[in-house]
């Protein structure tokens, strides 16, 4: 779940309590400004997630497991590298993984917010020792003295794909195993047209009158916790990414046309996106309503407005259009109806919103 400011050219992930004033005050504000790098409060909170780190465990110790058999446990060392490490508790989750495994591993942290990198080496000289090499790097530039067998990463936002999670870790898989396993394998977005005059007006409000376009704020989606809100149908797929991904060249550009069928008679303000992750072997993660992972606090839902309000009627078609747009320099979205109404694209060439790579 990650930021929704135009321009943004390091996007990282917001949260109600990184702004530490309570979901009344963010839902009043979904377009939140972004840090370049988290700091330590932000890492905090995502630290407290009481199911990530769990599920992250019991995949990295099934992969391990899968990949030494029994009887080559005492011969055989796996490199694990973790990439976006952030302050490690996903290191903290491999070593545990290799506990209950009974696996040996020999892990490395790459991590590229230098405040983070200081917290991973006070770690690995009063915690975990020579086992863990701390990299302080761009995971993308990294020059590593080995392969990995397994790399462990989570780079996702709410729309799942919306960190670019694809293009950090095509670039990380220069230095993963040729059978080498990426946890997470997958990850899938999803969508559902969504009626909420409050969000909708929420970002009617946030105008900046020095952007270019007069109505940019559209164009931006907005992470938010969607209390406010009626699902006008159940949210569909849209787009999925396969880790590692060998195809040459790797394309990371998507598009997909949803249609839905409305429940009610009801005026639509936008879409809700949502995304899962298979981690590793059915060990899955979701902020999908119908599969969402219990308990799990580490993701808000996405906000892709509309315009214009829509009123669509009970039964009625309603078509979306949604593209992931790459170029050597940015990824955005972009988005449109076509029925019941056809509607111009919104954030057409990434015009106020985009992720710098
Ligand atoms: C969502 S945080 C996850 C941190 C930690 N693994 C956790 O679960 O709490 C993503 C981390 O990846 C790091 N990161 C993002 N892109 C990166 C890149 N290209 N190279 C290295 N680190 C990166 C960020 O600085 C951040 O610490």
């Amino acid at each position: 779940m990650r930021d929704p400011r135009p321009h943004a050219d390091k996007p990282e992930r917001t949260s109600l309590e990184t702004y530490g004033k309570g979901f009344e005050e963010y839902l009043q504000s979904p377009l939140q400004p972004l840090k370049d790098n988290l700091d330590s409060a932000t890492y905090e909170v995502f630290e407290k997630d009481p199911v990530k780190y769990i599920s992250y465990e019991n995949a990295i110790a099934k992969a391990l497991v899968d990949r030494i058999p029994e009887e080559s446990v005492s011969d055989v060392t796996c490199v694990v590298m973790v990439v976006g490490a952030g302050r490690g508790p996903l290191v903290e989750a491999t070593l545990k993984a290799a506990q209950t495994s009974g696996r040996n591993i020999r892990v490395y942290a790459v991590e590229k917010n230098p405040g983070a990198v200081n917290t991973l080496l006070n770690r690995q000289r009063d915690e975990w020792g020579e086992n863990v090499t701390i990299v302080s790097s761009d995971m993308r530039l990294w020059t590593a003295p080995e392969k990995a067998d397994i790399l462990v990463s989570e780079l996702l936002g709410s729309f799942g794909d919306n960190e670019l999670s694809p293009e950090c870790l095509d670039g990380a898989q220069s230095f993963l195993k040729g059978d080498g396993v990426s946890i997470p394998c997958s990850y899938t977005s999803h969508l559902s047209p969504v009626s909420s005059a409050k969000l909708h007006s929420l970002v009617s409000c946030a105008i900046d009158k020095e952007k270019a376009y007069p109505l940019h704020q559209f164009d931006i989606p907005s992470v938010v916790y969607m209390r406010n809100m009626y699902e006008i149908a159940q949210p569909k797929v849209c787009f999925t990414f396969l880790h590692p991904n060998w195809s040459v060249p790797v394309d990371n550009r998507r598009y997909i046309c949803l249609r839905f069928t409305a429940k009610e008679s009801i005026t639509m303000h936008g879409f809700a996106g949502y995304f899962d992750t298979n981690l590793y072997d059915h060990i899955k993660l979701s902020i999908e309503p119908t599969t969402y992972s219990d308990g799990m606090i580490s993701w808000f839902p996405i906000f892709f407005p509309l315009v214009t309000p829509v009123y669509v009627k009970q039964g009625g078609e309603i078509e979306v259009h949604m593209w992931r747009v790459c170029n050597s320099k940015k990824v955005w979205y972009e988005w449109c109806l076509t029925k019941p109404i056809t509607t111009a694209i919104q954030n057409p060439n990434g015009r106020s919103y985009w992720i710098g790579l």
